[in-house]
């Protein structure tokens, strides 16, 4: 929590639908419940399917540029990278919609961590090996599959997005699962709603003792 003792969250949303999305659903679920027991709770959200720049070669020799010598042109072309990493770093808390596709994760989250994963800004390689630098915050990846068992061999979506999120510090994930659909979607969906009840009264309390 940040020393105020307010929570901030960041709510990425990555489905490419915007009607009848599961994950988005279950990313408002959390969100309303979390401001409906925490109203000091301050929500940002980015919705990942609106599009975001793909990394190129000009954006890669900007970022390999020390910041002291970059030029106007390459600040810019960072920008937006910086953006999404104030954001990501003004964050106490992220809720992630995640919806797997062909057995990952979609276009719209792989850009926002091509933006995100920056040596020296969001991870930094030591002589132990690599460290995230964003301390101190909880992730929750709310997912949603048509067959694919969520942590099976052949999720590679959650398992490679809670890597990714561990490389740069952030170790403290739960994974809320309305996975395989497509057998049973109401048993999928209640588990994960059972879930999200969960872990948004545990935060809330969490919150109040702050
Ligand atoms: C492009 C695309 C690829 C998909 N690939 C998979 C997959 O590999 N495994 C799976 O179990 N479901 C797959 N699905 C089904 C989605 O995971 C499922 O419909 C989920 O509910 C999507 O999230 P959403 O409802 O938030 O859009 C795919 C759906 C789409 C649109």
């Amino acid at each position: 929590m940040t020393s105020t003792n307010k929570t901030t969250v960041l709510r990425l949303d990555a489905s490419v639908r915007r009607n009848g999305s599961v994950t988005r659903d279950l990313t408002d679920t959390f969100i309303k419940g979390l401001v409906a027991q925490d109203a000091n709770a301050t929500v940002v959200s980015r919705d990942l399917a609106a599009g975001l720049p793909l990394i190129d070669e000009a954006w890669t020799n900007a970022n390999f540029t020390p910041a002291e010598d970059r030029s106007e042109e390459q600040k810019a072309k960072l920008a937006q990278s910086d953006a999404l990493i104030a954001e990501l770093k003004a964050a106490d808390v992220l809720v992630v919609g995640l919806p797997i596709y062909n057995f990952s994760i979609p276009t719209g989250l792989r850009s926002w961590i091509d933006l995100i994963a920056r040596a020296r800004v969001t991870f930094q390689y030591t002589e132990q090996g690599p460290k995230g630098l964003l301390e101190g915050k909880k992730a929750y990846i709310i997912t949603a599959s048509g067959g694919t068992p969520v942590g099976s061999g052949y999720d590679f979506a959650t398992t490679y997005f809670k890597h990714v999120l561990g490389f740069v510090g952030i170790h403290d994930v739960t994974v809320i699962a309305a996975d395989q659909m497509a057998l049973n979607a109401d048993a999928a969906l209640e588990g994960a709603r059972n879930q999200i009840e969960d872990a948004v009264s545990g935060l809330a309390e969490q919150a109040k003792a702050a």
